[in-house]
């Protein structure tokens, strides 16, 4: 699908595509393919900017600045839609060192790379100075007033409204919906959206128990659950056992998922029901939340390491 500047505002709904059944349990799970919306704009990093980027044109911002680390599929989605709506953009990014990556046009690094191309600016900042958004914050505003914010991940009240979008009435049969957690907008979009007798279940994919609180802050709601046992060692660390997981089930279902967020949930999914978690005649809808655009960096890296690549 190819996104033009009008449809970027207009509402998308997707397929839910089957992936398995088992038969001992008939529980069937389907995945819903957020990740076809677009290569780079895909999944939840539309439906996140969708209503941001809408407020900032309605509201007359003259560019946007957001946060970022250098595989990230935020950046390279908030570079992509921005340049499509031509609102200048900025991406604070993590790591200083990655400076220097720029005199070689990012070379090594795809994500950075197609979101300069994008016309994004960049901002390199060390972890340290990163931690402290408060102060940067200040710091571009000092430079340019009417600059429009969004946090890192995008989450923020709108990105929660656009993320609601991600159901629809016809998604009311499943009993589970399924999510991979970052910052925890997905699933407090998606548990909104959801009805109270479906249950909503978040796989984070970093380590640490700070998202029960912040979902909480998003959504009152009671119909749902983390399951935080298949982080694989959390953010960003790659595993080999999950990536020949994810490398069969690219074999037998076409679909491709990504090793930090979408292959951790389905992983769990499947272990789940290996034992017994779900009962009998249960339908889960899993949502597959894009993000594919990191892996050519993530297999760059693998390959000088001499580590299994993803398919
Ligand atoms: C592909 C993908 N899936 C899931 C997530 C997690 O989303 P959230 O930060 O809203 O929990 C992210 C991060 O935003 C992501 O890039």
């Amino acid at each position: 699908m190819n996104i033009h500047k009008s449809l970027f505002f207009e509402d998308i709904k997707t397929e839910n595509e089957f992936v398995w059944k088992f038969p001992s349990s008939n529980i069937e799970v389907f995945m819903k393919r957020e990740d076809l919306i677009h290569p780079i704009v895909s999944g939840n990093k539309f439906r996140k900017l969708k209503y941001n980027l809408k407020f900032a044109l309605d509201n007359n911002y003259d560019s946007v600045v957001t946060f970022g680390g250098a595989f990230s599929n935020h950046i390279s989605a908030t570079a992509y839609a921005c340049q499509l709506i031509n609102l200048p953009c900025t991406g604070i990014i993590r790591g200083e060192e990655l400076e220097q990556l720029a005199s070689k046009n990012f070379i090594s690094n795809p994500t950075l790379q197609f979101a300069q191309q994008c016309g994004m600016q960049f901002k390199f900042v060390s972890r340290n100075a990163y931690r402290d958004k408060e102060k940067l914050q200040l710091e571009c505003l000092a430079k340019n007033p009417n600059s429009y914010f969004i946090p890192e991940g995008g989450t923020n009240k709108l990105a929660v409204k656009g993320c609601q979008e991600i159901l629809s009435a016809e998604d009311k049969h499943f009993d589970y919906i399924a999510s991979s957690c970052g910052t925890g907008g997905t699933l407090a979009g998606l548990i909104k959206a959801a009805g109270n007798h479906q249950h909503v279940i978040g796989f984070p994919a970093l380590k640490g128990s700070f998202l029960q609180q912040e979902i909480q802050q998003l959504t009152r709601k009671k119909n749902w659950s983390l399951n935080t046992n298949y982080h694989f060692g959390g953010y960003a660390k790659l595993s080999s056992e999950l990536i020949s997981w994810m490398n069969s089930f690219f074999r037998k279902t076409k679909i491709r998922l990504d090793p930090i967020y979408t292959a951790k949930m389905m992983y769990g999914i499947e272990d789940l029901i290996k034992n017994s978690f779900f009962r009998k005649n249960t339908r889960i809808l899993a949502v597959h939340t894009g993000g594919l655009q990191g892996i050519n960096g993530m297999n760059e890296i693998r390959k000088a390491k001499g580590l299994n690549l993803i398919d």
